[in-house]
């Protein structure tokens, strides 16, 4: 049996789907990359914009044959926008077999087996968490089940990386947010199964954890007498042997603790990058978006961070077009970009989320023209300040875990063998300990490996480099690699 699955919106939802197809693999499923050919076809999707939902819509409406023609065909739609949209759905697409939210992946494998074993018949299932109102705290966090044990080598982005996830849901509830209500309540994951699953990936030869959350640094376990902050777990994951590398996202502003900064200072494993969105750099809009915290509060965050953690790359969201959003207000957070500094900045078009506060409380009153004009704005504003702080790199020397090829040798090999599998010279790919992309030519012997590499060109976004083969005659690194590459 074949699965073809097309995953949407960010590492929660990939890793969502990594353990989906886990679990369907146990199942007996094979995956495919072409949906022609598979038995089941899953979209796991995301709600966070407009635009993420009306591309699997369109992806639906092009199976509408594919399902006439094969109805044993089990078409399933899962994570934030099943959770959102539940029946409508069914209504949009009639096709569709299969409604699971984020909260319910569990299910999938039951699901899809009673699916099948009907056969002909035609179900429509559909498996969705309750809403922030439908019940008592402890009922709806209930009806919010993490999903984790299984792991799948095959579906990471790498196989010597692997995303955690430490908690779910989110309860800060910005008014321009869909995720408190599709993700449900905060909850976060016990530490001694974060430990036990990162011990097992670091056994599987995994050298970098990805720990997730929405809001990762608000992370609180009590257990007995004693709290788990986010400082405490880095600690504890500090000691796995094989782990070279930690990485958290996504911080909350206001929870940026100094426990927090001292853990990512004094433990050599844990990443000097922090991603921690400040969305707008005008406090009226920064109201409105209820985020909890004034311009001047976040300029302070980040100088602490700056003075506790030195060498540390901070990035950042912003939200541009936000409701009501003025030329100035727009400036204030052009001169934010302009002084933070910021490694790189994700930049999205504010777009309106039926059922958040923002839709109920305010008008989405600027057009998508200056929506766009304000977001290429910001950009070229950013890329400039990306590619004139990548620019200090020029002759330095940086530590690299390789991920696999460039995206650039990934399109000239398409359709051969997995270049892992050869030993012809490729341009490689990987990132240094602050998250720089760093491409070079390699040997695909070298992916998982963490190289040193002197930087002899860079733009805004991509740091060049050749590996460091020997340095003063002595070897480096280890007798296994090519001397020349
Ligand atoms: N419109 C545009 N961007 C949004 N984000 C979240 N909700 C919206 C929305 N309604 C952005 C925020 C967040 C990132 C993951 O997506 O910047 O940090
Ligand atoms: Fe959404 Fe705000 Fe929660 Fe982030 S902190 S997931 S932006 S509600």
């Amino acid at each position: 049996m074949k699965l073809y699955i097309e995953t949407v919106g960010c590492q929660m939802n990939e890793l969502d789907s990594e353990l989906v197809v886990a679990s369907l693999r146990k199942e007996g499923y094979e995956l495919t990359h072409s949906a022609a050919e598979a038995d089941t076809i899953l979209f796991n999707t995301c709600s966070v914009r407009q635009h993420a939902e009306d591309k699997v819509y369109s992806a639906l409406g092009r199976l509408k044959n594919a399902k006439r023609e094969h109805p044993h065909k089990v078409i399933g739609v899962l994570g934030c926008m099943a959770q959102k949209d539940q029946a409508i759905i069914f209504k949009r697409a009639p096709y569709v077999d299969l409604v699971v939210g984020p909260g319910q992946l569990h299910q999938v494998p039951s699901l899809v087996r009673e699916l099948r074993v009907e056969g002909a018949v035609r179900l429509q299932r559909m498996e969705v968490s309750l809403g922030r109102k439908e019940g008592s705290r402890a009922q709806i966090e209930r009806s919010h089940e993490s999903f984790d044990p299984l792991r799948d080598p095959a579906m990471r982005p790498t196989p010597h990386q692997a995303y955690v996830r430490i908690m779910i849901g989110c309860d800060k509830f910005c008014t321009y947010c869909i995720v408190p209500s599709v993700r449900g309540p905060e909850q976060s994951r016990p530490p001694a199964d974060i430990v036990a699953e990162s011990r097992q990936l670091a056994g599987e030869g995994c050298r970098e954890i990805i720990l997730l959350g929405q809001t990762v640094n608000s992370y609180r376990y009590r257990e007995g007498e004693r709290m788990w902050r986010l400082s405490d777990l880095l600690a504890a994951l500090h000691e796995i042997t094989g782990l070279d590398r930690i990485k958290f996202v996504t911080n909350y502003p206001k929870d940026m603790t100094n426990d927090l900064l001292a853990a990512v200072r004094d433990l050599p494993k844990v990443s000097k990058y922090l991603h921690v969105p400040v969305q707008s750099g005008s406090n009226a809009v920064l109201a409105r978006m209820k985020r909890g915290y004034t311009v001047e509060e976040y300029r302070e965050v980040l100088e602490r961070t700056r003075e506790w953690i030195p060498g540390v790359a901070v990035t950042s969201d912003f939200i541009v077009g936000f409701c009501g959003e003025t030329d100035k207000e727009f400036e204030l957070t052009m001169d934010l970009v302009r002084e933070s500094r910021f490694k790189n900045s994700f930049i999205f078009k504010y777009s309106e989320r039926p059922g958040t506060k923002g839709a109920d409380l305010f008008t989405d009153d600027v057009t998508d023209e200056v929506k766009r004009h304000r977001n290429h704005e910001l950009l070229a504003l950013q890329n400039a300040i990306s590619e004139e702080d990548n620019h200090a790199f020029l002759g330095q020397q940086v530590t690299v875990l390789v991920e696999g090829p460039s995206k650039a040798a990934e399109k000239h090999s398409e359709g051969e063998a997995h270049p892992a599998a050869s030993s012809e010279p490729v341009q490689l790919m990987g990132r240094t300990h602050c998250d720089r992309i760093v491409v070079f030519d390699g040997n695909p012997r070298q992916i998982g490996q963490l190289l040193p590499v002197t930087i002899y060109d860079a733009n805004a976004h991509t740091l060049f480099g050749e590996v460091v083969t020997r340095q003063g005659g002595a070897e480096l690194f280890s007798l296994s690699l090519p001397t020349k590459v």
